[in-house]
């Protein structure tokens, strides 16, 4: 039997498999088997509440997921499909609540790797998938990143490699009045606004469904992160350093000290490599005992919004 097969056997008997998908590896069970979907929750130590996304082999499969369908929404799936971008649409009244947190819209998407898209044609149905890390910590984006965290909990990890993009997708709200987006990913909205006629806002309404993303504290390392401006870092560090601290800095340039307690790693200066290589880079940086992790801070401009989103939200949660 190939791996694949496997894999979807596995998924059809209600057990987890961990997949690649182009922005990171996700955590996958029959997303029809409430029993299984309890297993991820488990997995993970995530709340209950959460609502998890689920994963298709192609937009023909929206239909089994989402009620009254916007037209722009096959005009987005389209345009982007398979891609990082999940469609929050209305759910179909079969659809779980165990996927929905009790909510009355459901999340979509159709990943954009050839592992994650032979699992999900040969299994045929929908894959419930969050990221596949504990609750709260840095999204895995390769194989071993997933062993690390999740060892046993999973029955499979498909190894398809480093994730192209680096991190989540792009979550667009399609249920309400206005499309919003409630996660931004490097899907951009400029990208979005040229299929939706509009540019979409930023960030849900009161009544808008929840998103664990939007949990200040997440994406965190354990050791304490702190983005500050370029010109900041070397002063930052220097006084760091003489408290007698360990100082990892993620920066473009060298933060004009050398001192053995300090690692200077470079930071890409072109947003989309960034994305690429940033979760491998904190998980590097929080291995080595160092007391603070010194960001500098992205440049304020739309292709640096979802990496800027995720590092002011990794400082939040390492403190
Ligand atoms: O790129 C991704 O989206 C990855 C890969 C594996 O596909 N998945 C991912 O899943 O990031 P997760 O569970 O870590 O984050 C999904 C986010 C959560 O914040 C969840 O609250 C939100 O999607 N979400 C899911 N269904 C939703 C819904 N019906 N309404 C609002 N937010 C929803
Ligand atoms: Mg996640």
């Amino acid at each position: 039997m190939s791996e694949i097969s496997r894999a979807a056997a596995l998924l059809r008997a209600g057990e987890l498999v961990a997949f690649p998908t182009e922005t990171v590896y996700g955590l996958g069970t029959d997303a029809a088997n409430p029993q299984a979907i309890a297993k991820i929750f488990a997995a993970k130590g995530r709340p209950a509440d959460h609502p998890l996304i689920v994963h298709l082999p192609d937009a023909s499969h929206l239909e089994r997921w989402a009620a009254d369908i916007p037209e722009v929404a096959h005009r987005l799936a389209a345009a982007f499909w398979p891609g990082p971008l999940t469609l929050i649409l209305k759910r179909r009244p079969s659809v779980s609540d165990a996927i929905t947190g009790g909510q009355d819209t459901v999340g979509l998407r159709v990943p954009n790797h050839p592992l994650a898209l032979q699992l999900l044609r040969e299994f045929d149905g929908g894959v419930a998938a969050p990221s596949a890390n504990r609750f709260g910590r840095i999204s895995p984006t390769t194989a071993a990143h997933v062993r690390e965290d999740l060892g046993d909990a999973v029955a499979l990890v498909l190894d398809g490699g480093p994730c192209a993009v680096g991190i989540e997708s792009t979550i667009l709200d399609l249920s309400g009045a206005a499309p919003r987006i409630l996660r931004p990913g490097m899907l951009d909205a400029l990208a979005i606004g040229r299929v939706l006629g509009a540019v979409p806002a930023f960030g849900g309404t009161a009544d808008a469904p929840r998103v664990s993303g939007s949990l200040e504290a997440h994406y965190a390392p354990r050791t304490p992160l702190q983005l500050a401006a370029a010109t900041d870092l070397g002063a930052i560090a220097a006084r760091a350093l003489d408290a007698g601290q360990r100082v990892a800095v993620l920066a473009p340039h060298a933060p004009g000290i050398a001192h053995e307690r300090l690692v200077w790693r470079v930071a890409d200066i072109d947003p989309e490599r960034f994305a690429h290589d940033l979760y491998a880079r904190l998980r590097e940086l929080d291995s080595l005992s160092c007391n603070l992790i010194l960001v500098a801070a992205p440049p304020d401009d739309e292709a640096w919004r979802a990496v800027a989103d995720r590092l002011r939200r990794a400082a939040a949660g390492s403190k």
